[in-house]
């Protein structure tokens, strides 16, 4: 019963692929009304007017929300904080007249059908004083300020103090590069609209409502302590369910606003209500966000690191401090005595950014990894060798910990080895294909292997059956299939009779899923719980003096092919089913929690590392980049499953590629808006721009991260490719574009 590890099949697959798995928007619920979100036409100012006579009078128009008539909610009292919110006030839907950013909602209409509160908001009339605003990050650089520091920055730890002097090693450096990068925002745009389907249910003796809330988002717990506290509800009366969730990348990480209104609507009016935002509407609540990087290297002629400044300035809300770990990774990459990272905001009149694919992490990777082959070409030296030249052991930016592992060395000579490095010809401009020129280029990758605290319940069920369950999300990442591998691994069943379940907060507690930590965290819970159920068992079956196991200890038994076993007489054996039928005719269950133990794994620094190597064809009569192969090798631990480990890596070059050539929300600065909010203009890769891609996984083992060995995957597969993208049409054509998108105008 070997599961782990084995490339198992997707087992929500089906329901997917059938149109049975539900999305929040398809959760039926008799006599519901449908919410349809006015947003603000303006950037800044206050709402002088709203006209709602129009819409009221149409018959089937339930309400109009706006905030002057909305529901006092606790939350207006205080000041909630989700658990991905930044430090700083969170936004509140219908607050008052002010209008902070453009395509801030100001109106909810509640209908009948969805179609008739669409019209229905079309006839809202809103007139506002405007005031000026300032939404561009260029040109205001020269008032950025450091971030102020919050809950945040466990996760997002700020850049460490300099060390040395960059400024005068720079100076004294005999080869140096600089370089200054600015990268465009960009929209998450997951498949599912984000959308809420609140079932008003019962109310209670006072009149308090046992709501059952079906929402988008990437944990469910934090949609309901969302809930509980801006609407002051007890946990009992606030049910979220998210089983199956239509892409995130880090956009489910808060909660959205039409959480808020299908809530806030359902409570006022004693109505189920359904809120879905439209595909404009979901460029209007988080980003990545834009940001001007600069960074300056030093090297001996040898190629030895000698200084390092990396600076980063990204655009905020005026209410929330979003930050990323944009610079940091330079000085984990490479450990140089002489260096300076710097991080820094500037509050501008945009909705708070928020956390996208490898945040801060392939945004600071691209500038670092460019400037390092900026630097191999000043030494004529291999970008490869430059890198292993200057490889890190430890990192200085954690205290100088040594990683819990780091296979790097062997991604960078697998990688290599499958891509046929060796026969490049280092000149840029070398190689043609017809009327392309071809080029080559490679990067490192870098991203967190974190653990959280997590719980999870296991239950043997009367017909031996295995159901394990935890409040965690899968975003399309695996995480059904691989904790269902772990639980018929741990408990020794065949995987048919085991059912994993996540995404509803009557389960056990699991944080979101997000950052690359669900396979560690909630991995770790699963093995952990079903450990102890298996004790609970043991200790069941070997109670009656008539047992075959009254004499036997734990250490004496295995669990395998559905029955517990002695280890010195295999034929000795129990089936589950039959130890379970010990239990009077019930169930055994059991619930653990599981959590990091920090006297062990904190001496360490926890990475996954990676490296990318890309081909591209540019065709300089056309300003066309095409990616036509690219290998990335990572060394994420242990692999659960390569199978569905290789989609996330694949999921993460596509998005890489498409971070590198095309993706770009393009805000009119007059009008303080983007303006290409929808999938016409918001380019992304399609089939035909996606070609040869090869993941490696190389060997590593780290007993230190986690009782798994195994480091998230969900991030690292983005990291390196912006950087080894643009170093490979650097290659191809001698020409450096700093900036991202590599659009056509910038190539030609
Ligand atoms: Mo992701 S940005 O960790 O959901």
């Amino acid at each position: 019963m070997t599961y782990i590890g084995q490339p198992v099949k997707r087992v929500d697959g089906y329901d997917k692929v059938t149109g049975k798995a539900k999305y929040a928007a398809e959760f039926n619920v008799p006599d519901l009304l449908y919410g349809y979100v006015v947003s603000a036409g303006i950037t800044k100012g206050t709402i002088r007017r709203i006209d709602t006579g129009a819409a009221l009078s149409l018959s089937g128009v339930v309400q109009v929300f706006t905030h002057e008539n909305r529901p006092h909610t606790a939350w207006f009292d205080m000041n909630y904080k989700d658990l991905d919110a930044p430090p700083g006030s969170p936004f509140r839907p219908l607050h008052d007249d002010q209008i902070k950013y453009s395509g801030q909602p100001v109106a909810l209409v509640v209908a009948n059908t969805f179609e008739l509160a669409r019209y229905a908001a079309s006839l809202i009339e809103v007139t506002y004083d405007e005031e000026t605003f300032e939404t561009d990050l260029e040109a205001h650089l020269h008032e950025t300020r450091e971030p102020a520091s919050g809950l945040a920055s466990l996760l997002k730890p700020p850049p460490p103090k300099p060390r040395g002097n960059a400024d005068e090693a720079l100076a004294a450096a005999p080869v140096s590069i600089k370089a200054r990068h600015v990268h465009g925002a960009q929209h998450h745009n997951p498949m599912e609209m984000f959308a809420t389907t609140v079932d008003y249910g019962k109310e209670d003796k006072d009149g308090t409502p046992f709501l059952t809330i079906y929402d988008k988002t990437q944990g469910a717990l934090n949609s309901q302590s969302y809930v509980k506290s801006v609407f002051n509800l007890p946990a009992s009366h606030v049910r979220v369910i998210s089983p199956y969730v239509g892409g995130g990348f880090g956009s489910g990480l808060r909660p959205q606003y039409q959480l808020f209104l299908a809530v806030m609507a359902a409570k006022a009016l004693k109505r189920s209500v359904r809120v879905t935002l439209t595909r404009q509407q979901m460029f209007t609540f988080g980003h990545r966000p834009n940001t001007v990087q600069e960074v300056e290297l030093g090297a001996s002629a040898d190629g030895t690191l000698t200084a390092l400044k990396h600076s980063a300035k990204a655009a905020t809300s005026q209410f929330e401090d979003y930050t990323e770990v944009v610079v940091n990774w330079s000085g984990m990459l490479y450990d140089v005595p002489d260096t300076t990272l710097a991080y820094e905001l500037k509050p501008l009149d945009i909705y708070t950014p928020l956390d996208m694919r490898a945040p801060g992490g392939v945004t600071g990777d691209h500038a670092i990894e460019t400037a390092m082959d900026a630097l191999a070409y000043e030494l004529g030296m291999d970008p490869v060798e430059l890198r292993l030249k200057n490889y890190s052991e430890k990192n200085w930016t954690e205290d100088d910990k040594p990683y819990s592992s780091k296979e790097l060395r062997a991604c960078f000579q697998q990688g290599a080895d499958r891509f046929g490095w060796s026969t490049r010809n280092p000149e840029p401009r070398s190689t043609k294909r017809g009327n392309v020129l071809v080029g080559w280029g490679m990067a490192t990758g870098i991203w967190d292997a974190n653990r959280l605290l997590a719980r999870a319940e296991a239950v043997l069920t009367v017909n031996g059956k295995l159901r394990v369950s935890s409040a965690t999300a899968d975003i399309g990442t695996g995480t059904y299939t691989i904790m269902t591998q772990i639980a018929a691994e741990t408990m020794g069943m065949p995987i048919d009779d085991v059912i994993f379940k996540l995404g509803d907060s009557d389960m056990p507690w699991a944080p979101f899923q997000g950052g690359s930590l669900t396979a560690s965290t909630v991995g770790s819970a699963v093995k952990q719980v079903c450990e102890d159920l298996s004790k609970k068992l043991f200790k069941l079956a070997s109670k009656p003096s008539s047992s075959p196991f009254y004499d036997a200890r734990w250490d004496d038994v295995v669990f395998a092919d559905g029955h517990m076993r002695l280890k010195s007489d295999l034929s000795v054996a129990m089936s589950l089913r039959d130890i379970v039928a010990l239990n009077g005719g019930r169930a055994v269950s059991e619930t653990s929690t599981s959590m990091p133990n920090p006297l062990k794994s904190g001496k360490y620094s926890k990475h996954v590392h990676s490296a990318a190597f890309v081909e591209v064809e540019v065709d300089e009569d056309l300003g066309t980049v095409t990616v036509t192969r690219a290998v990335t090798a990572v060394a994420g631990g242990t692999i659960l499953n390569p199978r569905t480990a290789r989609s996330q890596i694949i999921g993460g070059m596509v998005w890489g590629i498409s971070h590198a050539l095309q993706e770009d929300s393009k805000m009119d600065h007059r009008l303080g808006r983007f303006m290409n909010h929808n999938l016409a203009e918001y380019h992304v890769p399609v089939n035909a721009d996606i070609h040869d891609l090869d993941v490696i996984f190389v060997e590593e083992h780290d007993d230190i991260v986690n009782p798994l060995g195994a480091k998230g995957l969900g991030e690292i597969g983005i990291v390196g490719m912006p950087a080894a993208v643009a170093n490979a049409i650097f290659h191809a054509t001698g020409k450096r574009i700093y900036d991202l998108p590599i659009t056509i105008d910038r190539v030609l």
